[in-house]
């Protein structure tokens, strides 16, 4: 058999909503993701040659690159990442052809490029026989997206997306790495809706508000915002580090309480009170997302919900009453629309939703 006739080895990994806990990750701070039903694969097998084809399905895109030649394409940098981290562990790697597929949306905050990055290392544990555990692949995933597609992410998306399920959520340490199954308030389910709304500013407002994340510590003396013990710590800093600081404190306090069997009611006020931080002290909310926030918290089939991912445009997810997601998303996005924005459901997907009742 030629190595082009092999079947490929296929690795797959879901996106993430993140339910509670935004912005804390590069804080060394807690998070609260779940992962959701749609998936990415990544199918490979090697060719026989030196160098890697890559074919992404959603993009109707190929690039051909080698380890001695890097991809110029931005999409193939995060595979190429996991490739040279992977060799850097000591794999083994022939050259291969890799095929990727994905469910899950792009661009609106759910991690379609963990996803990504995830799939490719276990698509490479499995076809080289790997000795990387879960936490190592996102660590790699991580590195992966920093170093080669120049994304300065927290390690959030990658672990989710690693070790996170669907039925329930994962609290995350983002200091240890240590994680704990946080289950979902009893007759209680996840709708995530896209404001329509482009995350045009997220690259240079992500970056800013880590930089003033790391100015507050530097200013309190503390190692990272994690380190701060009390609110009335954050009064020694200048007003906006002051609201960037107490935004990091709050969300962390809103995550271990949420995580202490938080019933859906008490979960979806921490879930608003976090949307209002995000909003107010940090500010990276929208208009629009302010806007659709609002009409979530007004339904009576909602608990809770908030903007979710980095902000700037993207995502909101609400806690909804079991069995009530399809009605909210329904008469949520009528009354969105005649407000006079597009927005569309995201989860439970499209595979999904004449199944949730
Ligand atoms: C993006 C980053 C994560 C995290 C969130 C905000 O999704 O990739 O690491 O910082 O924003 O919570």
């Amino acid at each position: 058999m030629k190595p082009g006739d092999a079947p490929p080895v296929v690795g797959q990994a879901p996106g993430r909503v993140n339910l509670l806990g935004e912005h804390t990750d590069y804080n060394d701070g807690f998070v609260l993701p779940i992962a959701i039903a749609q998936r990415t694969r990544v199918a490979m097998r090697p060719n026989g040659a030196s160098g890697f084809t890559l074919r992404a399905e959603a993009l109707g895109a190929t690039a051909q690159f080698s380890f001695e030649s890097p991809p110029p394409e931005h999409f193939a940098s995060y595979v190429y990442g996991c490739l040279v981290l992977a060799r850097a562990e000591g794999a083994e790697i022939p050259g291969l052809d890799i095929s990727v597929s994905s469910e899950v949306p792009m661009g609106v905050g759910l991690s379609s490029s963990a996803a990504l990055e995830v799939a490719t290392l276990r698509g490479l544990r499995e076809l080289l026989g790997l000795r990387l555990d879960d936490v190592r692949i996102a660590q790699l995933a991580q590195r992966a997206e920093i170093e080669y597609a120049q994304v300065r992410c927290g390690i959030m998306d990658q672990m989710a997306s690693s070790l996170a399920a669907t039925d329930r959520a994962l609290l995350i340490d983002t200091r240890s790495l240590e994680c704990r199954d946080v289950p979902l308030p009893a007759r209680s389910t996840v709708l995530v809706l896209d404001s329509g709304t482009p995350r045009s500013l997220a690259a240079s407002g992500y970056n800013q508000r880590r930089g003033e994340c790391e100015a507050a510590a530097a200013q309190l003396g503390k190692a990272s915002l994690r380190d701060v013990g009390r609110l009335e710590e954050l009064d020694a800093l200048p007003e906006l580090l002051r609201r960037r600081a107490r935004h990091v404190f709050t969300e962390n306090a809103r995550v271990l309480r949420a995580a202490q069997a938080a019933d859906a009611a008490a979960f979806g006020q921490l879930m608003n009170a976090s949307h209002a931080s995000l909003r107010d002290d940090y500010e990276v909310s929208t208009p629009a997302l302010d806007r659709l926030v609002s009409l979530l918290q007004a339904h009576p089939g909602v608990h809770g919900a908030r903007l979710t991912g980095a902000g700037f445009g993207g995502a909101c997810v609400a806690l909804c009453r079991a069995g009530a997601e399809q009605q909210v998303a329904d008469e949520v996005l009528a009354r969105y629309r005649a407000a006079g924005h597009e927005g569309r459901q995201l989860v439970p997907g499209p595979q999904q939703a004449v199944a949730s009742t």
